[in-house]
Order: C-alpha cells, then sequence, then structure tokens
C-alpha cells in the first residue's frame, strides 16, 4: 500500500526510493565494509558472512572516522579511529554516538543496489541508477 499527497506543484508518494547500482557484488569482499557515494551520501555497504548486505550512512558520527573500514562481525562495526561500536541492522551506537542512519542494499541480478533512508520515489516509478564509488 502506498500513500500519495500533492500540492505545491509536487507529487509525493510513499513507494520506496529507486536503487542505485553500486557494483557487481564480487567487488564487495565478504567480511568487509566498503564505501561508495549514493545521490552524493557517503555510504557504507557491509557483505556479511551468511550473505546479508547492511548500509550505514559512512561517516562517523563521533569524529568524521571511516565506518566502511571498521572491524565487522556480524552484529556491529566498530569505528577505526576511536572504537565507537554500532549495529550493523539498525545503526544504532552501542557507545554514547549519535545513530547512524541505515540504507536499504540488496542483490539484484548479481549487482548491489542501494536505497537510501528516508528518500521516496519520483512519480513514474522507481529504477535503478548507477553510482560513483569511492
Ligand atoms: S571517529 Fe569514529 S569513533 Fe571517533
Amino acid at each position: 500500500m502506498s500513500a500519495t499527497t500533492s500540492g505545491g506543484g509536487g507529487v509525493v508518494t510513499a513507494e520506496p526510493a529507486a536503487g542505485v547500482d553500486v557494483g557487481p557484488l564480487e567487488d564487495f569482499a565478504v567480511g568487509e565494509g566498503r564505501a561508495v557515494v549514493v545521490d552524493g551520501r557517503q555510504v557504507a555497504v557491509f557483505r556479511h558472512r551468511d550473505g546479508r548486505l547492511s548500509a550505514l550512512d559512512a561517516v562517523c558520527p563521533h569524529a568524521g572516522g571511516p565506518i566502511a573500514d571498521g572491524q565487522m562481525d556480524d552484529r556491529v562495526v566498530v569505528c577505526p579511529l576511536h572504537l565507537n561500536v554500532f549495529e550493523l541492522s539498525t545503526g544504532r551506537s552501542c557507545s554514547g554516538q549519535r545513530d547512524l542512519a541505515r540504507h536499504e542494499a540488496v542483490v539484484e541480478d548479481g549487482r548491489v543496489v542501494v536505497r537510501l533512508a528516508g528518500r521516496w520515489a519520483a512519480p513514474g516509478g522507481p529504477g535503478t541508477r548507477r553510482a560513483t564509488r569511492l
């Protein structure tokens, strides 16, 4: 089910945003994170050993550390600069920092597709575009 509102010259729909193709799955090493840029936003994509993907904002809220370079297990990632810890499934801080935004990352036709949190589709339906990789 979707909700649609209009007014002010635009239409807002509650359908998920179009995905952005950030590259082939084989470019994402198992058990590691990789930073990509999606619509100008740095996103850290993590490939779990069980096949899942997680995606969080890539910049640590503590002091700007590179979250994609952190050590991960099946549940958390540890920022490499000062060792703050964030849940991979939610972005929630486990060490008293601000939470990281969580995004959707899925595999479609062998490629990793990211949908940013809080973004909504333009009228006309979703599609998949290609993104810039860091
Ligand atoms: S910058 Fe991430 S823990 Fe300090």
